[in-house]
């Protein structure tokens, strides 16, 4: 099949080309850097040409009701129309599982706006064209949550039923392979919180804290002492941070989802 990828760049994007790619699927790459931009309507539809199926996985990381309101009516609008001059062609958009009661709170802006995102895409693509296909947190999003001021990394404490990013892409390639339609959740082995996640992933030497504050990979942990040498920066200690409402209880983790089995650990030996 010829399947265009939106957000082709990006942390679940990048696996996903790699997993249709290898599963034999022709693919077209579509981000901005190629001058396909979802947001204001450049290059989607030519990017859509031919193919069979078309995966949005944009993302803009805002806790702005507004900003991602508008992000992700305009982007998945733009996408439904071009799936629309695509007659036939299947629609999978990427979103993320959680209960409604997520989506009252005013501090979650982005949770609104992917249920928009979710609704945009229900009410423009017929039901036997639609893949929703929602995933539980990827351990890779502790990494991105995580605060760090010196000594100390700060992390919301968000109970997730967190997995990887391959494998959720993993799981949503063979899902498109398999032609299923209607609404499907994936989640890790394992129910857990945000903080014991970034805490393995500092413990395990696999990030550390950025000058800004983020925790990024240990390839940009090397600090030069200047006489040419690299030493590593101190592994910080991970503070959790309570948060009122549903996301410290279950309201992030699926019903019934569709299991990963590569468990925290197993990730991080492979990283
Ligand atoms: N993080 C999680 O734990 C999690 C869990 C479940 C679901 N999700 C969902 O997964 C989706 C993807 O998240 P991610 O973390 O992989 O995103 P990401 O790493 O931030 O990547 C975003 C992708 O979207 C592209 N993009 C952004 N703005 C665009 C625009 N205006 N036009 C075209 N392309 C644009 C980016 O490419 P360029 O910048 O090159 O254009 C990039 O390829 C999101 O919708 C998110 O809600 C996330």
């Amino acid at each position: 099949m010829q399947i265009t990828v939106y957000g082709a760049t990006g942390t679940f994007g990048h696996h996903l080309v790699a997993h249709l790619r290898s599963r034999g699927h022709s693919v077209i790459a579509a981000h901005r850097g190629i001058g396909v931009d979802t947001y204001n309507g450049e290059g989607i539809t030519e990017a859509a040409e031919g193919s069979d199926v078309l995966v949005d996985c944009v993302n803009r990381m805002t806790n702005n009701r507004h900003k991602a309101l508008d992000f992700f009516s305009r982007s998945s609008r733009s996408i439904a129309m071009a799936a629309a001059e695509n007659p036939g062609a299947a629609m999978v958009c990427l979103s993320i599982a959680f209960r409604p009661e997520v989506t009252r709170s005013k501090l979650l802006g982005y949770y609104q706006g992917k249920e928009l995102q979710e609704r945009v895409y229900r009410r423009l693509v017929p039901s036997d064209q639609l893949l929703v296909f929602r995933s539980a947190q990827w351990f890779e999003l502790a990494q991105s949550m995580t605060i760090a001021a010196g000594p100390l990394a700060f992390v919301p404490k968000m109970v997730v039923r967190a997995l990887a990013a391959d494998e959720a892409a993993r799981m949503m390639a063979e899902a498109i392979d398999s032609g299923e339609r209607g609404t499907v959740e994936v989640a890790g082995p394992e129910i857990s919180d945000m903080p014991s996640i970034a805490a393995a992933i500092l413990g395990a030497g696999a990030g550390t804290a950025g000058r800004d504050g983020a925790v990024r990979d240990a390839r940009d942990s090397e600090v030069s002492d200047g006489v040419g040498r690299g030493r590593r920066r101190r592994v910080p200690t991970v503070i959790p941070v309570p948060i009122p409402g549903p996301m410290s209880r279950d309201g992030l983790i699926p019903d019934s989802p569709r299991l990963s089995g590569v468990t925290l650990d197993e990730w991080l030996r492979t990283r």
